[in-house]
């Protein structure tokens, strides 16, 4: 068991959710066999050897489970598990009083770290590869460092956008792994999970309707499933069966293939807007009023992944499978 959990930012979506609902260890945790595969090969290996697990590095789109998975991992390890993230700490001192604080063998878990200040991040660099951080005292001519060593530990990162941390940083990761999107059928297993730690009455087939409408993303399951639950005791027996998931899906305009108000706002921005032709991220943003950021991160890659758009080098492209699911008819190329 970690011993302790000591959060820092209480924003991490994945810390709110109801504890009961995240899997303690490996055995529990679905999915994401290779990560799940050589991470217990090296905690155990750590284990052995008495020391700290080396650094670990995971990317990949929100709500796959990266903060479950540095929970686990501190479990496994038995050590405590401290919650950071990128954009929480601004200034070297704060990550210097951060990285004091730990205890030897602890697990300093970094959301969004490619969101760390460069002067925050040279902080990190002696700190991941030889324990120690190097302080100035001192101003102009009379300043000097002194080191200050601190215990073994491990820092865990999380990050959507790989492509953004900064050579150093990465390279100073022993252990990197990309979080995939779920299959249906692992979404599926997660929602029976979290049906009967939650107590909620829900057969095969309606376990099935929620995972196929998560987008790959167990956050979005296990979220579904609550408001599912909720729809089912008031509007129907409190039991979730096929039909019952099928209107609480509908109710909460989650389509057959999972996409929300906001992706199919995107696509059809795309036909309507662009005339389906390329467009850049910035102005497709711009047309939909959301964040650039936010939708290369969180929309793009589960509307790519699954066939509804494209990147190219001059754009974004609506497929023809967008086209046939918000039933538009596409027009001819002579048109
Ligand atoms: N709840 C959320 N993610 C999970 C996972 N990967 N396995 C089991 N339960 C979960």
């Amino acid at each position: 068991m970690a011993k302790r959990i000591i959060t820092t930012d209480e924003t991490e979506e994945d810390l709110r959710l109801d504890p009961k609902l995240r899997p303690q260890t490996l055995d529990q945790y679905i999915g994401q066999e290779k990560a799940k595969t050589s991470l217990k090969i090296y905690i155990e290996a750590a284990r052995k050897r008495g020391e700290p697990l080396d650094h670990v590095l995971f990317y990949g789109p929100p709500g796959l489970g990266k903060t479950t998975l540095a929970g686990i991992i501190a479990n496994e390890m038995g050590v405590n598990l401290k919650v950071t993230s990128g954009p929480a700490i601004e200034k070297p001192g704060e990550i210097a009083a951060v990285l004091n604080s730990l205890n030897e063998g602890d697990v300093l878990f970094v959301d969004e770290i490619h969101r760390l200040n460069r002067q925050v991040e040279e902080v990190l660099y002696p700190a991941m590869e030889d324990y120690a951080i190097d302080i100035m005292i001192g101003k102009g001519a009379a300043a000097r460092s002194i080191r200050l060593d601190l215990p073994p530990f491990t820092l865990i990162g999380a990050t959507t956008r790989a492509g953004l941390l900064t050579a150093p940083l990465r390279d100073r990761f022993g252990v990197i792994h990309h979080l995939e999107y779920y299959t249906t059928q692992e979404l599926k297993t997660i929602v029976m999970r979290s049906a009967s730690v939650l107590g909620v009455d829900i057969d095969d087939k309606g376990a099935e309707a929620i995972a196929r409408r998560s987008r790959g993303t167990p956050r979005l399951a296990n979220r579904l499933l609550k408001r599912t639950r909720d729809i089912a005791q008031v509007m129907y027996d409190g039991a979730i069966t096929e039909e019952v998931a099928g209107k609480a899906l509908d109710f909460l305009d989650v389509d057959r293939r999972g996409l929300d108000n906001i992706d199919r706002m995107i696509l059809t921005t795309m036909i309507e807007k662009f005339a389906g032709r390329p467009v850049g991220i910035s102005n497709l943003a711009a047309a939909i009023g959301e964040d650039a950021g936010t939708l290369e991160d969180v929309y793009e890659p589960y509307l790519i992944k699954n066939g509804f758009l494209m990147r190219t080098p001059s754009g974004r492209v609506v497929t023809d499978l967008a086209y046939q699911h918000l039933g538009i008819t596409k027009p001819s190329q002579e048109d």
